[in-house]
């Protein structure tokens, strides 16, 4: 069936109910609860209301508009193109089981764990020593800075202490190798010496999105240190670029509000959560990758930055409003006076003053508009000429023609400069949004469905959760009349045969390979229907679909009458229409026929 997996069905199984498919999709996606589902704008067609539920009881998701649907393993590898088994993998390494798949070593998954438990000791050891002698000049820094035991105990503040052999003596002790402490960032080797990477400085971990501690910041607390911060280095498991600061709490207040704050550093989102604001990030330094937006977008509909209020928090924002624009998205930005940072400023000004400035950010263009005309006198021709010309390179990024034309107005006014100049300037907004990825819309396939399909279809439906229903089908149903739902059955029945129990999100696994199965089985599932049968409904299911079966015979036999010759063959083909007509009529239904 599986033919190039090597993974058996029971470990499939295994890996998928290690996990629960709204907590994995959520990490990609905003899904908020409504009744027994939740739901999500659909990532595999250009949605924008939610389109997607994610059943948690049926682990599974389904787009009613465009159709996809499947399990946490297809829900991974289409969302992240990657195959199959990549995306298996990537579940397993989550609860770190072990997945003996060729191509992907058993030493990847060990050392992932390893780095994870390594972690997870460094960073129980750092808080500890927060709260040590030594660590009593430490608290008085953080206290200092107005930093709240709440907030030390939320983002999991610790300390390194002078002693620069510390962790290394702990991790060694704990059986982990000189080799794996130095590969993992937490040692460093100094004159043929191993030493704590970390001494002296407050640490601050770095979590990966999923919450697990993958790397610090270190900084500085009472030496001049040339450096205030010190990362831990890039490895496997700890790319900066790729996470966001404290997006793994974040991500649930973000996606309530429909809205998400990103700041430049990790001190800002703990300055925000100390005044009772949660739905902030951190990008954490250096320029904003386009996995941290990828990440941003999926976090909210509304994308606010607050960046330092200094040239380079300005520049900033600019750089990263133009990257978003690229991805249809136009975020809001508030702008700090004084050149303080989000932190300075709240501590100056306090939360009233802040929360005031989020509700009342500038918009995209403006923002972009105001920031070409910083340093520059409009009524001097060069800088006049020189804004203009960067204008049109704003105005040929914006998609929206309205937004386009009306902001062309705006700067024609403003500069006094000919509009109609400027517009034949612009690039067709066509070539632009070409550029703006999106996918085509999948036609939706009408089925002409009639009432017995419709029972049959319905009993599959309770056939792909519930055991007994399976029992139903073998002791009374045992036929399906259309092809597609009866080879359905069949393989559902093969997969309960074999394992002993059905669950729709391990039984797609079996099927991936046949297209044509694939599509029956997403009919299927896309039902509108209760999780749950009433023992009426199932009766009227195997009644409709036996009557059916006997219909179909009916016809079968007409046909068949009409192609014979023999009198006698006419007439013992009559005989049997007329029987099951009977037969039909004993079930009160003749009326349809
Ligand atoms: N950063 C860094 N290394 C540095 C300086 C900054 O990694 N030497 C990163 C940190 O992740 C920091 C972010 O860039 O969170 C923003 O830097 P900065 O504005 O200088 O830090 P603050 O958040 O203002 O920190 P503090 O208030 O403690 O000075
Ligand atoms: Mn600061």
């Amino acid at each position: 069936m599986l033919e190039n997996y090597t993974l058996s069905t029971e470990k499939l199984n295994e890996i998928r109910t290690s996990v629960d498919i709204v907590d994995v999709i959520s990490e990609y996606l905003p899904l908020t609860a409504r009744g027994q589902n939740f739901f999500g704008v659909c990532p595999f067609h250009d949605d924008h209301s939610p389109s997607m539920s994610v059943n948690r009881d049926r682990q599974i998701y389904k787009c009613f508009s465009c159709g996809a649907g499947g399990n946490v393993f297809t829900f991974i590898r289409d969302y992240e193109n990657i195959t199959f088994m990549q995306a298996v993998q990537k579940v397993a390494a989550k609860t770190g089981i072990f997945v003996p798949i060729s191509g992907v070593n058993e030493k990847t998954i060990q050392k992932q764990s390893k780095y994870h438990e390594m972690y997870e000791i460094a960073t129980k050891f750092y808080i500890n020593n927060l709260y040590t002698e030594e660590g009593l000049e430490a608290i008085a820094y953080l206290d200092n800075r107005k930093i709240t035991k709440e907030a030390r105990k939320e983002f999991e503040i610790g300390l390194s202490l002078k002693n620069s052999h510390l962790l290394t003596g702990l991790l060694e002790k704990k059986g982990f190798t000189e080799e794996e402490m130095l590969e993992n960032g937490l040692a460093i080797s100094k004159e043929g010496e191993l030493r704590d990477s970390y001494f002296n400085r407050i640490m601050f971990p770095l979590f990966d999105l999923t919450g697990k501690p993958v790397g610090f910041s270190a900084r500085i607390y009472r030496s001049n240190d040339a450096s205030k911060y010190i990362n831990t280095k890039e490895t496997n498991f700890f790319k900066k670029g790729e996470l966001l600061y404290h997006y793994h709490k974040a991500k649930n207040v973000s996606r309530m509000k429909d809205q998400v704050i990103l700041v430049e550093g990790f001190m800002d989102v703990i300055r925000m959560f100390t005044v009772g604001i949660e739905n902030v990030v951190a990008s954490m330094g250096t320029s904003v990758t386009k996995e941290q937006l990828l990440l941003l977008k999926k976090m909210g509909k509304e994308i606010i930055l607050l960046f330092d209020g200094d040239e380079a928090g300005r520049h900033a924002a600019y750089k990263t409003s133009s990257d978003l624009m690229k991805m249809g998205i136009y975020p809001k930005i508030v702008v700090l006076e004084d050149n303080l940072d989000p932190d300075e400023y709240i501590l100056k000004y306090g939360k009233e003053k802040i929360e005031y400035k989020i509700a009342h950010p500038i918009n995209t263009i403006d923002f972009k508009l105001e920031y070409l005309k910083e340093n520059k006198n409009i009524s001097s021709p060069l800088d006049k000429a020189n804004y203009i010309s960067s204008v049109i390179g704003e105005l040929n990024q914006i998609t929206d023609p309205i937004l386009r034309e009306t902001t062309l107005l705006k700067i024609s006014e403003e500069t006094s400069f000919d509009a109609n100049i400027i517009r034949s300037q612009l690039v067709d907004i066509k070539d632009v949004v070409k550029e703006v990825k999106t996918l085509p819309k999948e036609k939706k396939e009408t089925l002409k469905i009639n009432r017995y399909q419709e029972a049959e279809r319905r009993f599959l439906f309770y056939m792909l959760n519930h055991e007994e229903v399976i029992d139903i089908y073998q002791k009374k149903v045992q036929f399906l009349s259309t092809e597609k739902y009866r080879l359905l059955a069949r393989e559902i029945n093969y997969f309960y045969e074999e394992h002993g129990y059905i669950k729709e999100a391990d039984f797609i696994n079996v099927i991936l390979e046949d297209a044509d199965l694939l599509k029956t089985f997403h009919e299927i599932t896309s039902l509108d229907l209760k999780d749950i049968y009433t023992k009426e409904e199932m009766d009227e299911y195997v009644d409709t679909i036996y009557e059916y079966k006997i219909v179909k015979q009916i016809d079968y036999l007409k046909s068949e009458q009409k192609l014979a010759i023999d009198q006698e063959k006419k007439k013992k083909l009559g005989d049997e229409i007329l029987e099951l007509k009977i037969e039909l009529q004993k079930k009160e239904l003749w009326e349809e026929l």
